[in-house]
Order: C-alpha cells, then sequence, then structure tokens
C-alpha cells in the first residue's frame, strides 16, 4: 500500500522553498543519494532555490549522484533542445554536480539493449533513493506517455501529440520537438525510496486530481503514484483548487 502525502502552498515561490526543503532533508540524511531530476519549467524556481542555499553555504549536494530523467533522441549532442543542456544549465552547474556523478541516459547504438542494462545496473545499486518529477499536461512522468504499464522499463517512446504541443512552449513551435525520445521508465521510478511531484498552474488543475483522486489506470501514468511507497505531492493553490469553484 502506497503513501501520498499532497502538500499545498500559496505560489511557486513557496514551492520552490518547500521542494527544497525536501531535497534538503534527504541530502542531509544521505549525502550520496541517488536522484533522479527532471527537466520542465515547474521545478526551476526549485532549482534556483537550491543554488542560493549553496552560494550561502547552507547546501551542498557534491556528493550526490544525479541521474537524467528523460532526453529527445535523433539531435546531436550541441543541439539548443538537449534536455541534458537544459538541466545542466537549471541543475547540474548551479549546484556543482561533478562530471562523475552525473549519470545520463543512454541515445545512441542498440537502445534496447543499452536502456536494459542501464536499468539493471541502477538496481543493482539500489535504485534511485528520490525522483523529482513533473507533471505533464497528459499524466505522463518523464516521457511514459500514456497508456503505460506500471512496470514499464526505461525505453525509447515516441512523443504523443499532447507532449509535442506542451513541448513546443520549450523551443518555439511544436514543430522543434524531436519526436522520439529516451525515458527512465515507470518501473524503476515507482520504485525510488521517494518521489516528490512538483505541480504548479492552472493548467495542471485537471490532471493533478486525476493523478491522486481518480482510478489507478495505464491512461494517466501519474495515477500509479498512489501505490508507491513514499510520494509527495507538492502543488501550489493554482493548480489545485478549483479556480472557478475560487472565482
Ligand atoms: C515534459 C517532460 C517532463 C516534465 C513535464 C512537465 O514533457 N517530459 O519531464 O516534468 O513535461 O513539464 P512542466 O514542468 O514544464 O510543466
Amino acid at each position: 500500500m502506497g503513501r501520498l502525502s499532497i502538500v499545498v502552498v500559496t505560489d511557486p515561490e513557496e514551492l520552490a522553498c518547500v521542494g527544497a526543503d525536501l531535497v534538503a532533508e534527504e541530502i542531509a540524511a544521505n549525502p550520496t543519494s541517488r536522484i533522479v531530476v527532471p527537466t520542465g519549467r515547474t521545478p526551476l524556481g526549485l532549482y534556483r532555490e537550491l543554488g542560493r542555499r549553496r552560494e550561502g553555504g547552507a547546501f551542498d549536494m557534491s556528493e550526490a549522484t544525479v541521474f537524467q530523467l528523460d532526453e529527445y533522441l535523433g539531435i546531436g549532442p550541441e543541439d539548443r533542445r538537449t534536455l541534458f543542456g537544459w538541466m545542466d544549465r537549471s541543475f547540474l552547474s548551479p549546484l556543482g554536480i561533478p562530471d562523475a556523478h552525473v549519470v545520463r541516459l543512454p541515445t545512441g547504438g542498440d537502445l534496447e539493449r543499452a536502456c536494459a542494462a542501464y536499468d539493471r545496473e541502477v538496481a543493482g545499486n539500489g535504485g534511485y533513493d528520490l525522483a523529482i518529477l513533473g507533471l505533464g499536461a497528459n499524466g505522463h512522468l518523464g516521457f511514459n506517455e500514456p497508456p503505460v504499464d506500471r512496470a514499464a522499463p526505461t525505453r525509447e517512446v515516441v512523443l504523443s501529440a499532447e507532449s509535442i504541443a506542451s513541448n513546443g512552449n520549450y523551443w518555439g513551435v511544436a514543430d522543434d520537438v524531436p519526436p522520439r525520445a529516451v525515458t527512465i521508465g515507470m518501473g524503476p521510478l515507482l520504485a525510488a525510496r521517494r518521489i516528490l511531484l512538483v505541480v504548479s498552474g492552472t493548467g495542471k488543475h485537471a490532471i493533478v486530481h486525476r493523478a491522486v483522486h481518480g482510478p489507478v489506470s495505464p491512461a494517466v501514468p501519474a495515477s500509479y503514484l498512489q501505490d508507491a511507497d513514499d510520494v509527495t505531492v507538492l502543488t501550489d493553490r493554482s493548480a489545485w483548487r478549483d479556480p472557478e469553484a475560487a472565482a
């Protein structure tokens, strides 16, 4: 049986602080934690807050190992759209994570084989300690697009039309979004010792409620969190409350 707690905060600024507290607590308890880190806009404030704490000498996670959650396929390493580049600018550099403590997803060669080896190695080392996740407009986690099996491994995926549209906001237009990606699978994510899902903005209202209150279903990948071990859903009020009811 899972343990899911919902923390509703006033706004994105408070979300950043409360999220940073949770990450800091994890690092204090286990400095060598193995942490999955997403891109996307929602966690950016949290990353900036951690960066500020680090600058002030109050936080150091340089002993942790950071795992990339997802990456587009079919673009070169210098492409402006790589999610690794985004993670580097927003998280790895500001937090001073040494290269030797960063694990990238496989993106080339025999991907099926490489992803299977990747999952085996992660599991062999005890899995992930903390997975920080954002919520896709269609309920995806990473790029685990619906419908997805709860045991889905790390693998290549084809992006849904909805994800291409939402990711288009990052890069200009939907045509700029690479159509294929690699993602850590639902199975290894759900096995993380602890999960922090960050959710912000009115656009996520319906999907966050489907995720935490709706039926657990392959149609809403984030609904599997209801059965995971230790999940904190950290959401701001604009995502959580019904904007119409609040008017
Ligand atoms: C993207 C990414 C996810 C991200 C999510 C939410 O498509 N694949 O890793 O967490 O959607 O993004 P945002 O925080 O910008 O809403």
